[in-house]
């Protein structure tokens, strides 16, 4: 088995996992909490390197206040329940996306954690927290801007290299697959630039029945598909 180096999941479906159960949008996302500790201990257990989240989005904001306090919980839960697993098992843990709007004592926890587990090297989890792409690459022009004009590059110096160097998730490859339960099938302001190449996979369950064994058969159908990067291959 070919092991992808990098996943991306966009975990959707929370909300309707939980209407179907007649109950609350929160106890859904408690539920796909739950469900992406298992995942992630399977994506190590399998060398996967790096995983990279969508936990929360720069339009998310526009959600239910009662939603978005618990999302906004999610990160001091991982700092006090889970920060001593990761920093044990050896896994990074990265928040990408704008620091400047989340409650204070969420942004101490997600401060505390990637000092704790900064030294993390069996594998790299970026949750993307109040994260859109727009912001990112906005963000990454502005940094190279400050480049030029600081006299630290030259114009015709930028290229993909400097890019990469300047997106949130600087460290980590492009993504090989992302997958995205619920069976939608768009890609919602979700690292547009380091999917340029990655294989898409949209199963139909929601997130929280989102299980190792449709792990697997992601990876399966990852393993069967025939990446070119815009080559032709034989065969
Ligand atoms: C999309 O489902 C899910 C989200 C917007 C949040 C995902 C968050 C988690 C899985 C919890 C982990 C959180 C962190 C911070 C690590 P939806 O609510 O859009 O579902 P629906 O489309 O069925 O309504």
């Amino acid at each position: 088995m070919n092991v992808p180096k990098h996943i991306g999941f966009i975990m959707d479906g929370n909300g309707r996992w939980a209407k179907e159960r007649n109950k609350t949008r929160t106890f859904g996302h408690r539920r796909g909490f739950e469900n992406l500790i298992d995942i992630l201990k399977v994506c190590q257990e399998i060398g996967v390197e790096y995983v990279t989240c969508y936990a929360f989005s720069t339009e998310n904001w526009n959600r239910p206040k009662k939603e978005i306090d618990y999302l906004m919980k999610v990160p001091v839960e991982i700092y006090k329940k889970y920060s001593k697993k990761f920093t044990e098992k050896k896994i990074k843990i990265n928040f990408i996306g704008r620091r400047d709007r989340i409650p204070k004592a969420t942004l101490k926890a997600i401060e505390t954690t990637e000092k704790d587990t900064e030294n993390g090297s069996s594998m790299v989890v970026n949750i993307a927290f109040d994260y859109g792409s727009y912001n990112e690459i906005t963000t990454c022009m502005k940094r190279i801007a400050k480049l030029v004009l600081n006299d630290k590059i030259t114009i015709d110096e930028i290229d993909e290299k400097i890019i990469g160097e300047n997106l949130f998730t600087f460290g980590s490859p492009n993504v090989d697959l992302l997958i995205r339960t619920s069976g939608e099938e768009r890609i919602s302001n979700f690292l547009l630039w380091q999917i340029a190449y990655s294989e898409f996979y949209f199963p139909a369950v929601y997130w929280p029945d989102f299980k190792k064994d449709q792990l697997l058969n992601a990876i399966d159908i990852y393993n069967s598909r025939n990446r070119r990067y815009g080559a032709v291959k034989e065969g």
